[in-house]
């Protein structure tokens, strides 16, 4: 059994404490995960080696999401985010979910699509069926560009051929599928389409055009599910609203957008955080969301035989542990540390847990008191620096600030004046 990442007042810590928390629960050194607290030492050789042209780095906050079990196992979740109420959230959610055994968590293989476009088919009817019977010796081909893929027990499972036609355009795409283990895939996806590219077009009699990955990483899908237990939601009439607050997003794509939006802030924060590819996942994400043809809800909201709210999500999450940034960053290996996931298809069923957490807080926020005012405090901070209040000078300037209803650059720039003048 491992610690409990259930931590009572975590977040009246200061970062110091909260820090030493980590090391308590993670079991690992201070010195590990001190690229957590300190994300940009020696970044400035890092990054020249992460990008062209660099000239420095771009910090935001790096948060720790507390209380996550999933199938069985606690998590501390790191999430990079510069969004206040985000890690609070997904802390809260999580929470509730943990009474009734926290968040379950399936997947398919981590397999990814390649796609070969050929061009000039004379007969691409004919060619379908030519490529789909040399299906044995185009996966060999591709097995042949990785065979540590393979040794790890990857490697090129199947091909599929697809006939695309509009009006002025017509290609054949062989897409081929495989299974790249701990990696996001990229690469040896992209290998693999590159080396096939030409007997593939032999095979068509065609001319091979674009050989890459596929972002609708709809083979590599990751699943969660949790309850959600009425009496700590608020009561049934906060089940009801969660639905019905569901029921508009499956129905209408301008809230679906918004309502994938939160579950994104939840996602893309671990995605940030582990060093993986953000755009990636947000483009999977999203093309997923429309896969009937129509914009709608990632995730689902029922009520279950016990008044409770059943919360569910599927998509698709191209995630590595291995190669990229999630190698070359200290602080993205210290995320991955913190963790302990053994692998890819693991962190991804966290991060799918962490979305579907993400969506039922605000779900749940929305359905009752809107969400303004639990953003007010922190958002009063970053307004009440903004008005050029000191450090001494913040904590007051919040309090009247919320207390006053209106969290507002100008409203903080007078208040601040009469703090100063004695006036208040
Ligand atoms: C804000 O970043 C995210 C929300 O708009 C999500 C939602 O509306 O479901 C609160």
């Amino acid at each position: 059994m491992n610690a409990s990442s259930r931590i009572p007042g975590f977040y009246k810590l200061d970062p110091e404490a909260r820090f030493q928390k980590l090391v308590e629960f993670s079991g690992l050194s201070a010195d590990e995960l001190r690229p957590l607290q300190q994300p940009d030492a020696g970044m400035s050789s890092i990054a020249n080696r992460m990008i062209e042209n660099a000239v420095g780095t771009i910090s935001i906050p790096l948060g720790v999401a507390a209380n996550f079990l999933v199938d069985g196992i606690d998590y501390l979740v790191p999430m990079a985010t510069e969004e206040p109420s985000v890690v609070a959230a997904a802390s809260n959610a999580a929470l509730i979910a943990r009474e009734n055994g926290g968040f379950h968590a399936s997947s398919t293989a981590p397999v990814m699509i390649a796609q070969v476009q050929v061009m000039d088919v004379a007969d691409p009817r004919g060619a379908r069926l030519r490529l789909l019977e040399a299906r044995e010796e185009l996966l060999t081909l591709a097995d042949a560009q990785d065979p540590l893929l393979v040794k790890l027990g990857g490697g090129a499972r199947d091909i599929e051929v697809r006939l695309i036609e509009s009006t002025d355009f017509r290609c054949l795409v062989l897409h081929l599928h495989v299974d790249v283990r701990d990696a996001m895939g990229a690469n040896a996806v992209n290998t693999m389409a590159e080396a096939l590219a030409p007997r593939v077009a032999a095979i068509a009699r065609g001319r091979s055009l674009l050989r890459i990955l596929s972002n609708k990483a709809d083979q590599r899908l990751v699943r969660a599910r949790a309850v959600f237990d009425a009496g700590k939601l608020g009561g049934t009439e906060v089940v009801d609203g969660i639905v019905e607050a569901y029921r508009f997003a499956a129905a209408d794509p301008y809230r679906a957008a918004t309502h994938n939006k939160g579950i994104m802030n939840g996602i893309s924060a671990v995605v940030l955080a582990t060093g993986n590819d953000t755009r990636a996942i947000e483009a999977g994400a999203h093309c997923h969301a429309c896969r009937d043809g129509r914009y709608t809800s990632l995730s689902h909201y029922e009520k279950d035989a016990d008044g409770n709210l059943v919360g569910s999500i599927e998509l698709p999450l191209a995630l590595g542990l291995v190669g990229g940034a999630t190698r070359t960053h200290p602080a993205a290996q210290a995320a991955v540390k913190l963790l302990a996931v053994r692998s890819a298809v693991q962190l991804a069923e966290v991060t799918a847990a962490v979305g579907l957490a993400q969506n039922m807080a605000a779900l749940r926020a929305l359905a009752t008191e809107g969400i303004q005012r639990g953003h007010m405090s922190l958002h009063a901070r970053n307004v009440a620096a903004n008005a050029g209040a000191t450090e001494a000078e913040i904590g007051v300037l919040v309090g009247r600030l919320v207390a006053d209803g209106h969290v507002r650059l100008d409203r903080a720039q007078e208040l601040l004046a009469r703090i100063r003048a004695g006036e208040e």
